[in-house]
């Protein structure tokens, strides 16, 4: 029996999503893509660190020819005023004429997978797609075109699934929010 609560560090997290309502889930996402990346041969591109459970299992219901790219963000601070530039790290593949399916945990403002698009779209690839695990509607603030979301969410913060709160619980097989 799973756990309905979780302490991790100073914080209590409560069950938001169970672990088979995840499962099932992330394999109907998987029969959409499924249809619709018949006869290609995709490159995944995972975005470490939070979407690593998320990729392994969504992977493993394709039934398509694929490759798995591990790519992350270094965040720091730009010279600009403009805030927080993003640059990604590890791609190997070069994506051009590729199709790719970037494969994210979630998106909150879509800072993140904006910043990534527009950096991928400079190599010219076929195409490119999204899939999240989680999506928050309430936090967005940039315009991110996700094609398969698993669960659009309230905007509470959660953990579990590879999600981590300073780095514990991303081995949780659940996904659990912050109590009040
Ligand atoms: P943006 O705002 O760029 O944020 O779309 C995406 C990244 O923020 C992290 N994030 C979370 N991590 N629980 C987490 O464990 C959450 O509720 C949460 N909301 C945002 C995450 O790293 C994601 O890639
Ligand atoms: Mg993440």
């Amino acid at each position: 029996m799973m756990s309905e609560h979780v302490k991790l560090h100073d914080k209590s997290f409560q069950i938001y999503l169970e672990e088979s309502v995840i499962q099932e889930r992330v394999k109907e996402l998987a029969q959409t893509i499924n249809k619709d990346y018949k006869g290609k041969t995709p490159i995944i591109l995972c975005i470490l660190n939070g979407s690593f459970i998320f990729t392994a299992d969504l992977v493993r219901h394709f039934d398509f020819p694929l490759t798995v790219e591990f790519v992350r963000y270094s965040s720091y601070e730009g010279t600009s005023s403009t805030g927080k530039i993003t640059k990604m790290l590890g791609m190997k593949s070069d994506i051009a004429g590729q199709d790719v399916i970037i494969v994210e945990d979630i998106v909150d403002t879509g800072f993140t997978l904006f910043n990534a698009l527009e950096e991928l779209q400079k190599k010219s690839p076929n195409s490119i797609q999204i899939t999240s695990l989680l999506v928050k509607p309430e936090a967005l603030k940039y315009d991110v075109p996700c094609a398969y979301v698993g669960f659009e969410i309230p905007n509470d913060f959660v953990v579990g699934y590879g999600l981590d709160y300073d780095e514990h619980g991303r081995d949780l097989p659940a996904i659990y929010k912050l109590k009040e």
